[in-house]
């Protein structure tokens, strides 16, 4: 437990969770880890997509450190923090007399970030004439600092961000295609938390030792009903939302305080992203959806049914082998479920 503070494993830098929490062991993340160490040492534009909270920061951080470029600067700009007109100067520095108040010059992140890495975030939020701008670096490696006559040259690995389709952007002309070509030289696509449950234990145990560690307080493993409600829970807001309610568990020291954020009703079923312009997976999709609303009905029944599967099965009007079935399908787990020193829960139902 102890080995988490500081996220000093495996040579990963203070302050980054360990490789092994950030990877985790789903089969998914494991292959993501794989691409990601061969990505990491060449100098090539990289395009981390996710959802809200998955972490995409977390692996940008993470390809800095592995790069030869970590002794380095990691220089990030978040693109919608920053005002359009003043992002320019913010990006790209300005000359002496440039614009009224440049009574001196100034570097901007670009240059801040030669020879480290340059991590865009929420790079669908850049608006078209920088886009024009950020194009003629990644083509040339040059740019003009705003009002300034010469071309500067610079060494930076480029990472950006987003939870947007820029596909979508692209269609609708928001964002340019020769960008996006540029910037998606190779795409990482981090999954949400409700696909890989399996690393929810593990999570937990990481944010636990971290938090109590931080405000000083000793707040036990959390018990098996809540492990279960987490397991089968649905994340919106994936591992930030996880970790906040850790964070609360360990300040409040009570389950009750953070249980009833899992009982809440979660929204309904969203599409996923679909790429109009490319085939259309129709069975899988439909497949998914209707796999997660089954999950959503039996979890209702079995919380109904204090998880008696006879009674469960009865109650849904279906054979209890049917049950069975289902609940192996959409790896349900039981709130009585032993975790094995973080291997996961192991499945064993009352009946
Ligand atoms: N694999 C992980 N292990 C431990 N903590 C993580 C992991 N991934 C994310 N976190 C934590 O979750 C929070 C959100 O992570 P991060 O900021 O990297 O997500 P994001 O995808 O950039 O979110 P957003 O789209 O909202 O900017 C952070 O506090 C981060 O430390
Ligand atoms: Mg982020």
């Amino acid at each position: 437990m102890q080995d988490f503070i500081g996220g000093q494993l495996s040579g990963i830098p203070k302050g980054l969770p360990p490789e092994s929490i950030i990877f985790g062991k789903t089969s998914t993340m494991q292959q993501l880890q794989q691409r990601v160490e061969k990505v990491a040492a060449a100098n090539v534009p990289v395009l981390i997509q996710g959802e809200s909270g998955t972490g995409k920061e977390v692996l940008a951080k993470y390809i800095h450190a592995r790069s030869p470029w970590n002794s380095g600067p990691f220089v990030k700009v978040n693109c919608p923090a920053i005002p359009g007109t003043l992002l320019e100067s913010e990006l790209f520095g300005y000359e002496r007399g440039a614009f009224t108040g440049a009574y001196g010059s100034k570097p901007g992140r670009v240059e801040m970030a030669n020879r480290g890495t340059l991590f865009l975030d929420e790079i669908s939020e850049l608006d078209p004439s920088l886009q024009a701008k950020l194009l003629q670096l990644l083509q040339d490696g040059q740019f003009c600092r705003i009002g300034g006559q010469e071309e500067t040259r610079v060494e930076v690995r480029l990472l950006c961000a987003t939870n947007h389709q820029l596909e979508q952007q692209i269609e609708t002309g928001a964002f340019r295609q020769d960008l996006f070509y540029r910037i998606n030289v190779v795409n990482i696509h981090l999954p949400p938390l409700r696909e890989r449950r399996a690393d929810i234990p593990d999570l937990v145990e990481y944010f636990l030792a971290v938090y109590n560690e931080r405000f000083g307080c000793s707040a036990g493993p959390v018990s098996d009903h809540l492990m279960s409600l987490m397991q089968n829970y649905g994340w919106p807001g994936n591992i930030r939302q996880l970790e906040n309610l850790i964070k609360r568990y360990v300040i409040l020291g009570s389950e009750e305080a953070v249980s009833n954020e899992l009982l809440e009703v979660e929204p309904t079923y969203t599409l996923p992203e679909i790429d109009v312009e490319g085939s259309i997976p129709f069975k899988k999709l439909t497949r998914q959806a209707i796999r997660e609303l089954e999950r959503k009905i039996i979890i209702k029944a079995l919380q109904a049914n204090r998880w008696n599967r006879k009674q469960t099965a009865k109650a849904l009007n279906i054979s209890y082998r049917a049950l069975l079935y289902k609940i192996r399908q959409v790896s349900l787990s039981p709130p009585d479920s032993r975790r094995q020193s973080g291997k996961g829960p192991v499945v064993s139902y009352p009946n």
